[in-house]
């Protein structure tokens, strides 16, 4: 019988948990160091001096909302994007709620999106006034699948996301778009710095929406958001929208609110913007790692794809229950994203369709288990993971070890 884990801390990133060992877990040690699943104290411990002196420099110039941190920001992320303008607001869920607003679609317009995914992106579509339309996703890529999406007769919008990092099949989609006269939105909260091809998520429909949640590729130090257009004129409707609709000083054209990037979130992220390429291709590393160190073992893993950000790296089985269980026992931190897909959240019971309605997000929800991956996540917690899951598999089995463990790097 496995105690649970006792925590104590050690010094700042030394979390050491206790077992008792036991014959049902061959392997456990009697104490070892906690794996999180997400650590942002070392990103910030590697910019230490640039971040401070950003940040002191926008509390001297008393220059707090909208100022030089905002628009140089917005310059640098349309560069790093790819796009003509991008109006920074207060977090990814503004970015999905304005840029609805800002496109020109009329009162009661249907939005097609998907039901496997965080619930801002159906939440931003009827906040803006719209109905939300569930498709069914894609098996592999867990996006929009564009042959469910063409059954649906009529909408006006499509919101696909870009989830965990994979990019959702934009070409297909823009071509059942422009064939039904609909406009095309991307969710691309999870996915900056992802690319299809020569193009980056969200440059392609006529808005692309970015979350700066800590948690995401590129993370402040509290919310924020973007949204990328090619097209002036929604820019300068999303503009207005972020400031209560204001035109100019005092003349509200529109009802809009107070959504704005703060000027604090984008000195942060212009720190970090410069170091993205790099964070990215150690997220890369990490899931290359994973995919080759569990392929054949039993469990389902995401298809590679060389161009995707992987803000996530999710595997599926069966058993996800026990295999996350199995992990925790030693010390690794796993998550489930999404253990309810959204047409059968309580809140969106109106256009839910009830069970049975998205076979394929509701299987994934219930098969689904996230793997701790970030940039500064060192090498020998990878290992930990992959052993972790290949005990989990061999207990199982039992019959046929599906992988020996090599020897553990150093770091
Ligand atoms: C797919 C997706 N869309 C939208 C959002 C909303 O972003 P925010 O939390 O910045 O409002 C998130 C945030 O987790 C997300 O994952």
């Amino acid at each position: 019988m496995i105690e649970p884990p006792t925590r104590s801390r050690v010094g700042r990133e030394d979390v050491l948990l206790r077992f008792d060992v036991s014959e049902d877990s061959p392997g456990v040690l009697g104490l070892v160091e906690g794996i999180p699943f997400f650590d942002l104290t070392q990103q910030h411990a590697g910019l230490g001096g640039e971040l401070d002196a950003a940040l002191s420099r926008v509390v001297r110039s008393g220059r707090c909302i909208l100022g030089p941190e905002v628009s140089s920001f917005e310059t640098e992320f349309a560069g790093f994007v790819g796009s003509r303008h991008a109006v920074g607001v207060g977090s990814g869920t503004d970015a999905l709620v304005l840029s609805l607003r800002a496109c020109g679609l009329e009162e009661g317009a249907r939005v097609v999106t998907s039901p496997f995914t965080f619930a801002a992106t159906a939440s931003a579509i009827v906040q803006a006034g719209f109905v939300p339309v569930f498709a069914d996703i894609d098996p592999a890529s867990l996006c929009l699948d564009p042959a469910k999406v063409e059954e649906i007769p009529d909408f006006e919008a499509i919101l696909p996301v870009h989830l965990f990092g994979e990019t959702a099949d934009l070409p297909a989609l823009q071509r059942i778009a422009r064939a039904r006269g609909a406009l095309v939105i991307e969710d691309a909260a999870q996915a900056c710095g992802s690319r299809r091809g020569a193009k980056r998520a969200g440059s392609e429909g006529v808005a692309g929406c970015f979350s700066f949640f800590p948690t995401k590729n590129l993370g402040g130090a509290g919310d924020g958001g973007m949204v990328v257009t090619d097209d002036a004129e929604v820019a300068r409707k999303l503009r207005g929208l972020r400031s209560h609709g204001a035109s100019e000083r005092f003349r509200h054209e529109v009802l809009g609110g107070t959504h704005r990037l703060d000027e604090l979130q984008a000195a942060v992220l212009r720190v970090k913007l410069p170091h993205l390429e790099r964070w990215l291709a150690r997220r890369r590393d990490i899931a290359r790692a994973y995919t080759s160190g569990l392929s054949g073992c039993g469990l389902r893993v995401p298809s590679w794809n060389e161009q995707r950000s992987w803000n996530q790296y999710c595997v599926r089985l069966e058993d996800r229950d026990a295999l996350r269980a199995h992990l925790l026992e030693r010390g690794i931190q796993c998550d489930v994203y999404y253990p309810r897909p959204l047409h059968l959240q309580p809140c969106f019971a109106p256009w839910g369709g009830g069970e049975g309605a998205f076979p394929v997000a509701e299987e994934a929800s219930r098969t689904i288990l996230a793997l701790p991956i970030y940039p500064e996540m060192p090498q020998k917690h990878v290992h930990r993971v992959l052993e972790g899951i290949h005990s989990f598999m061999n207990l199982r089995s039992r019959r046929n070890p599906c992988w020996e463990f090599p020897n553990s790097p150093a770091s």
